[in-house]
Parts: structure tokens; sequence; C-alpha cells
């Protein structure tokens, strides 16, 4: 196939910058990483950026394509050749540009190291000397956390670094709640004391990006959403924006909307709010100040505090809650009503294979009669007769 690309030139020690377009002749199965090969192989030998794997496994290939980060080895393109159309491909934002692709990581590697991306010790050893095991309940909190490969795409979209780029940002929080979300770390809370600093979880815009251009699934801005559940459920709530947050959970269990006038003085305070009154009076002249005494409830507010109930009973504060929930939105993002069984929705015609769980019998494969049946927790164990 013909590939045709404009490429942005930059040479840091000079300052140049030039828009270069260069067309090649690529395989149809050519990833954006081979075209780039061709052109520095075959085309200008100048051209700089990074690659090692080719697998979307480094995380070394991270630039934009139009606009947005993607992953070079990642992205195929035959359907953007047969559409006549040609890319332009820069580096990645909110990061110094050394050459052409190339950026500069120092930033992005001192937020990760400030992070202490490793496991603190301090954690109860398992009397029987062996491994530490954690429930997949447990792991199901970071899971997505732990497929993270440092590539930068989020921190390149990432909103809150654009004005602030002393902000920890996506990456770095998403690393944070890996280990905050690990029951063998001992520094739960002082990672969360630590990230809910200045420049920490509070600071994040949630205008989604990161989760949107993270070419793993680790979704940094659900990881962030985490973290504030966590500090807040240990007592850590400083920030206003934990009051803010604090605010909306109490508002929608009482009246089961979101009493934004209220907002302000629990948030910030009585002094704060009566220096914001010319605003306040602005509002209430337009009619927007929504009065209303006793406020409005609304009609299905049982449902609210229902919700908020089955969280206690479960004892799903925290993060714990935030995964229970985001199972519940992903089942509605797929159709189910609540009224089909699970082997009913793996039964509609085009639905993925049903992976089945430990302890579930299948016909072969993986979690099969044959196979050992390793249930987290508990000791593994070998099905009469069993196989491998
Ligand atoms: S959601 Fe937050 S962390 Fe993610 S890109 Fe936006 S501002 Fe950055
Ligand atoms: S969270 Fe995703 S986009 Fe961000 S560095 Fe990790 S893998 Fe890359
Ligand atoms: S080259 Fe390793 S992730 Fe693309």
């Amino acid at each position: 196939m013909q590939v045709a690309l404009k490429i942005w030139r930059y040479d840091s020690s000079s300052g140049e910058r030039a828009l270069r377009e260069y067309e090649i002749d690529a395989p149809d199965e050519a990833t954006l990483l081979d075209c780039l090969d061709i052109v520095k192989d075959r085309h200008d030998g100048t051209l700089a950026y990074r690659k090692s794997c080719r697998m979307m496994i480094c995380g070394s290939c991270g630039m934009r394509m139009n606009g947005a980060a993607v992953l070079a080895c990642k992205t195929r393109m035959y359907e953007i050749a047969q559409a006549g159309e040609v890319p332009v491909i820069s580096a990645m934002g909110n990061l110094p540009i050394v050459k052409d692709l190339v950026v500069d990581m120092d930033p992005f590697w001192s937020k990760f190291k400030a992070m202490k991306p490793y496991l603190q010790p301090g954690y109860d050893v398992p009397q029987d000397g062996r491994e530490y095991r954690i429930s997949q309940e447990r792991m199901n909190v970071i899971h997505k956390e732990a497929l993270c490969i440092n590539c930068g795409c989020c921190v390149s979209e990432c909103n809150a670094m654009e004005s602030d780029p002393e902000f920890l940002g996506p990456q770095a929080l998403a690393k944070g709640m890996r280990f905050v979300g690990d029951p063998r770390d001992a520094a739960t809370v002082e990672r969360l004391e630590q990230y809910s600093g200045p420049h920490g979880i509070w600071e994040c815009t949630r205008c989604f990006f990161c989760n949107e251009r993270c070419p793993k699934g680790v979704d940094p801005r659900d990881a962030i959403a985490k973290l504030g559940a966590e500090a807040i459920s240990n007592g850590i709530d400083r920030d206003m924006g934990a009051k803010h947050a604090k605010w909306f959970i109490r508002s929608t269990e009482t009246t089961g909307w979101l009493r934004e006038t209220e907002l302000v003085p629990k948030t910030q305070g009585i002094v704060s709010s009566v220096k914001q009154m010319k605003f306040a009076m602005g509002l209430i002249k337009h009619n927007k100040a929504g009065l209303a005494f006793p406020p409005h409830v609304a009609r299905d507010v049982g449902e609210a505090r229902n919700l908020h109930k089955l969280v206690k009973e479960q004892d799903r504060q925290g993060a714990m809650g935030h995964v229970q929930g985001e199972r519940a939105l992903a089942r509605l993002a797929h159709g189910h009503s609540g009224e089909e069984t699970l082997d009913e929705i793996y039964e509609r015609q085009g639905a993925f294979t049903r992976p089945y769980l430990p302890g579930e019998g299948s016909a072969g494969g993986q979690g099969s009669l044959t196979q050992a049946d390793v249930t987290p927790g508990e000791e593994p164990t070998k099905k009469p007769g069993g196989g491998a």
C-alpha cells in the first residue's frame, strides 16, 4: 500500500522546526512504527523516534497522530491509507521535545519515582513461610493499574498537566493506586497523605482524556477516583476537592440530586463563601440559585439511599466500592438488563466465549475439570483424574 505521512521535525539544539511529508510503499499490515522504520531506512536516516519491543510491551513508541497520543506499534495504517488520509505525526505533549518524535522523559520518571513504586516493607509475612496470597476480590482493585507500561500517552493528553506541570499526573497516580490497593503494602496512609497534597489527586480536572488515550486499558482517571475514595475512607479529606466529593455524596443520599447552591459553603467554609456573596447575588437574580425550601426531593430517592446502605452493609467503602460500581456500569454498557443469566448473555449471537471461573466446569481449555483448580486464598488442588 502507499502511505503518506506528515512528520513534525524538530531540533532542540538549533530550534529549527518543520513539517515534512513522506510517501512510502509499505506492506498492508504495516503499523505506524513500521512506516517510520521505512522512512528512516529508505528515505531519511536523520528521523529520530523511540522504539524497542514492537509489540505494545515496552512503552517506548508513544507519539501523537493527528494531535492524539498513540502507541506507534499498535496503530495499523491500512484503513488510513485506503481513505487517502495523510496523518500528521508529532512528539507527545506535556514533555519537552529533544529531537523530532523523541521527548525528554526525565520529568515523567521523576514523578514516577516520587510515588515510591515498590512495596513498602512491614506487612505480615505468612506464618507458614509460603508466599503471600491475595484474594481475587482484592486483586480486582488494582488489576487495571498493574497493566501500565509507562508509555506516557496519558500524560501527553492531560489537561491538568498543561496548566500545572507540577501535577503528579495520570501515570504516576495510577502507579500510586497500584500500591495503595495492594494489601501487602504497609504505607497506605502515608501514600494517601502524600498523593492528597498540592499537585495531587484533587488537581485532576476529570477530563477523562487519559482513559481515552491509554493503549493498555489502565484507565488512570478511574485510578485517581479510587485514590480519592480511599483517601476519604481513611479520613484524609482536608483538600477542597475531597470536601466537594463528600458533599456530592451527602447531597445525593439526602435528596437524590446535587444541591449545588450548598456546595460552596460546604466545600470552602462560611468565611470564603461570604466573600463570594456578589457572585451568589448574581445567581439569585437570574433565578439560578435553587433556594427552594424545603429542598426538592427526587421521586426515587429511596434507590439512592438503598445504594448507600448496600455499600455500607457490604463494607465496600473506598476503592472496592468503585470497582463494584464499575462492574455494574460495564454490564449496563453491554446491554445487560438484569433479567438474563450470565449463561444466557454468553449464548447471544456474536458473544465472546464464556470464561470459566475457578471451580466451575467447562468442556475443555482454561478452567476445565481436567486442569488444576487454583482458587485464590486456598490450597491448590488437582481434580480427580485431572491432567496437567
Ligand atoms: S482526567 Fe485528570 S489525570 Fe486524566 S487527563 Fe484529565 S486531568 Fe489529566
Ligand atoms: S496509564 Fe496507560 S497511557 Fe499512561 S503510561 Fe500507563 S499504559 Fe501508558
Ligand atoms: S515499540 Fe514497544 S510499545 Fe511500541
